[in-house]
C-alpha cells in the first residue's frame, strides 16, 4: 500500500471535473505531508494507472449520472478490476456524482462499492450540474476526514 489517494473521475461537460478539483483543493488543506493526491481521468486509464490504483491507500470516484447509472468509462473501471477485486477489498472509497435533476446513479454507485467490498465512506456526494454549495463543501471535508481516519486505522 502506498500513501497515495486517487481521485478517479469521468466528465464530458466539466461539472464532474469541477467537483473532482474541489475534492482535490479541500483535501489538500489537511492531508498529511507524506500523502499524495492525484487526479486520474477514467477515459485515459492505462496499465500504469491500474497499478497505481491497486496500490492506493484510498479512492475517490466521481461520475456524471448517465441514464440513472454511472457513466461508461467509470463502469469500465469497475469491470476491469472485477477479476482482481480481492485486491480492493476494504479499500476506503468516497463516491460523488453530478446529475441533471435525477441522480439515480448515486444508489447504483453505492451498489458497485458494496459489490466489490470497498469500505464506503457514507454518503455519496450528489450535486446538480455545477451547483457546489457550501453545504456540499462541508460534506466533502467530512468525507475526506473520515477516509483519512479509516486509512490510519488500517495502518495500526
Ligand atoms: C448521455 C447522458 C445521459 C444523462 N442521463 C441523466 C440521467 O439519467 N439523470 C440525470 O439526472 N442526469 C442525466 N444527464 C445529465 C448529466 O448527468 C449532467 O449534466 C452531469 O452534470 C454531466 O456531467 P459532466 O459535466 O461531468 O459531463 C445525462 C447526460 C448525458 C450526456
Amino acid at each position: 500500500m502506498e500513501n497515495i489517494i486517487i481521485i478517479l473521475y469521468y466528465s464530458r461537460e466539466n461539472h464532474t471535473k469541477m467537483l473532482a478539483k474541489r475534492f482535490l483543493d479541500i483535501f489538500r488543506e489537511f492531508i498529511p505531508e507524506n500523502f499524495r493526491l492525484e487526479m486520474l481521468d477514467a477515459k485515459n486509464l492505462n496499465e500504469i494507472d491500474y497499478e497505481k490504483l491497486k496500490k492506493s491507500a484510498g479512492l475517490i470516484i466521481g461520475s456524471p449520472d448517465y441514464f440513472g447509472y454511472v457513466s461508461g468509462y467509470i463502469k469500465i473501471f469497475f469491470d476491469n478490476i472485477y477479476p482482481e477485486r480481492f485486491l480492493f477489498e476494504h479499500r476506503p472509497v468516497i463516491g460523488f456524482i453530478t446529475h441533471g435533476g435525477g441522480g439515480k446513479a448515486e444508489k447504483k454507485m453505492q451498489e458497485l462499492f458494496s459489490f466489490l467490498n470497498f469500505d464506503f465512506v457514507d454518503p455519496i456526494i450528489s450535486v446538480k450540474l455545477d451547483k457546489i454549495t457550501s453545504k456540499i463543501e462541508t460534506q466533502i471535508q467530512k468525507n475526506c476526514l473520515k477516509m483519512l481516519k479509516l486509512i490510519q486505522e488500517k495502518k495500526k
